[in-house]
């Protein structure tokens, strides 16, 4: 039978040596944090917080329903929609702003200078549709600043979209 002291064997280490691990032990732990904090999750993680502030994906499928269902209702937009394919618009326009919010989505769509190459739209028509999109977004309680981020990111569109100067 022996008495323990701190430098005797249950402690096989001499305490310098110790805190060296003690150290390395930490260092490891802190850089294990900041990894797994910088590393992009799985595709299905979190939405952004853009696309959270649009209730996700499902939230936009059903922004662009009221947003088509408008356009169609809109006395200077409905000629251009008069042939169109309500069903596959809403989903293409779904797709598309969930891509542009940066969400896990697929735009499996035409380019925007090839469905729009044909249909002779001027600034005011642009502007238009950006007012119906706006009172879309209202109605469906998406706050202001998320509704202007979708704007600011959509805006650079209209060089592809009015072919009409
Ligand atoms: C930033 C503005 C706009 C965006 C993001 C946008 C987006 C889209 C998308 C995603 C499509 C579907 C393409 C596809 O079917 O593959 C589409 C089609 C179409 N867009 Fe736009 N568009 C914009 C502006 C406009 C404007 C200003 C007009 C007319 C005033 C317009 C009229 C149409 C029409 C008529 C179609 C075809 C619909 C159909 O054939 O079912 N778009 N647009």
């Amino acid at each position: 039978m022996s008495a323990r002291t701190p430098s005797s064997p249950g402690h096989a280490l001499p305490c310098w040596k110790r805190a060296r691990q003690w150290r390395a032990a930490l260092t490891l732990c802190a850089l294990h944090a900041v990894l797994l904090g910088a590393l992009p999750g799985p595709a299905h993680a979190e939405p952004s917080p853009a696309l959270q502030a649009f209730g996700g994906p499902s939230g936009l499928q059903q922004l662009s329903s009221e947003f088509v269902d408008r356009l169609k209702a809109d006395a200077r937009l409905a000629p251009f929609f008069k042939d169109s394919n309500p069903r596959n618009l809403k989903k293409q326009l779904a797709d598309q702003f969930c891509v542009v919010l940066e969400g896990p989505c697929v735009y499996d769509g035409e380019t925007m200078k090839n469905s729009h190459a044909d249909l002779k739209i001027g600034r005011k028509d642009f502007n238009a549709l950006v007012e119906v999109l706006q009172q879309a977004m209202d109605a469906r309680g998406v706050p202001f600043a998320a509704q202007n981020q979708l704007l600011a990111r959509l805006a650079p569109m209209h060089r592809d979209v009015i072919t009409v100067h």
